[in-house]
């Protein structure tokens, strides 16, 4: 018989207050799946009419999967605050104040296919609230290999929920009938060696060298320096392509480029880069940035963006080469 993650939390090793607070967590994504579900049908479709902090346009399932987890997580008793990828600022519960947790969530990753029926999901980062810690932003500028936990779930063919209490990652799936959650990936594993890569190639004109240099080589196929033809996926939800690689491996980037030289790349360390990277690395695969691994990255700011390389270790290994030459000649495929 398959456990379901309330037997699985039981034996993982942690503690009950974490426990509580992720299978609260998993409720809200069980919750949320069933608006994704529905769509036009529960009338979530289409744009909120509001913009979050960086700008972006919000959907409607944005705003309410961001409702669902905040309430959800709340009412589980044991986390004092909570950030989103939605929220300007963190939100500090203050009936809650001793509460051991603080927690960091991008409530609907890849929006942009929400409205076309293509997979998306939920990101949350978990972190030990330090002593004395009631109110602004600090408490919550923990580097990534303080996480207590880390979890996503993808609203695909299947619900899944990958879950690490550091302790390796598992994934689990819903099953709509009773609403459990079962185990269905003991031990996830992400095969070292990979032939697939994972990027926006609308953005190449500008990419730094040492990506493009990397790409050019994987089309180079066969024939060229890597000796083996490599295949391209890009869902466009870091979840989604995440999940491929999580599954059965492959590297996934979305490197730092020349658009907005203000912005070390377009994802968010601390509700997509941090959590993403100790699932990764907790399935045996690697997670860098350019300069070091995106776990090492000292956070300064809530929102701050991340260059991303994930997965597959001969790949990132490549990739960290690639940078540590730093070639500065221009480059093109
Ligand atoms: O959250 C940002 C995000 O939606 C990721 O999930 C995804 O990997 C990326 O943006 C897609 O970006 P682009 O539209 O530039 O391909
Ligand atoms: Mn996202």
């Amino acid at each position: 018989m398959r456990r379901d993650l309330e037997a699985w939390l039981k034996d993982s090793g942690a503690g009950e207050d974490l426990q509580t607070l992720l299978l609260a967590a998993a409720g809200a994504c069980a919750k949320i799946s069933a608006l994704v579900r529905a769509g036009e049908l529960a009338g979530v479709l289409g744009s909120a009419g509001t913009g979050n902090v960086q700008g972006e346009v919000q959907k409607t399932l944005d705003v309410l999967a961001n409702d669902v987890m905040l309430k959800m997580c709340r009412d589980a008793g044991v986390l004092a605050g909570a950030a989103s990828e939605e929220e300007d600022e963190p939100v500090w519960f203050g009936d809650r104040a001793g509460a051991p947790y603080l927690m960091l969530f991008d409530p609907l990753d890849g929006s942009s296919n929400i409205d076309v029926n293509v997979s998306i999901g939920t990101i949350i980062s978990v972190l030990e609230r330090p002593d004395g810690a009631g109110s602004g932003v600090g408490p919550f500028l923990q580097k990534g290999r303080q996480q207590k936990a880390a979890a996503y779930s993808v609203y695909g063919p299947q619900t899944q929920l990958i879950v690490t209490v550091g302790k390796g990652a598992t994934g689990f799936t819903l099953d709509a009938e009773s609403g459990r959650w079962l185990e269905t990936a003991p031990k996830m594993a992400i095969p070292e060696a990979t032939r697939e890569f994972s990027i926006n190639m609308s953005n190449m004109r500008h990419w730094e060298s040492p990506v493009m240099l990397y790409i050019r080589d994987c089309l180079a196929g066969k024939q060229g320096p890597r000796g083996k033809d490599f295949n391209m996926r890009w869902v466009a939800a870091m979840v989604a392509d995440v999940h491929r690689i999580m599954s059965r491996g492959g590297v996934f980037m979305y490197p730092r480029d020349a658009r907005d030289p203000s912005k070390p790349g377009k994802l968010r360390l601390m509700y997509e880069g941090n959590p993403m990277s100790l699932l990764v690395e907790q399935a045996g695969g690697a997670a860098f940035n350019g300069i070091e691994d995106i776990l090492d990255v000292e956070p300064t700011e809530l929102h701050q963006r991340v260059a991303v390389m994930m997965g597959s270790k001969e790949e990132v290994d490549v990739l960290r080469k690639a940078h540590a030459e730093k070639v500065d000649a221009a480059v093109s495929v």
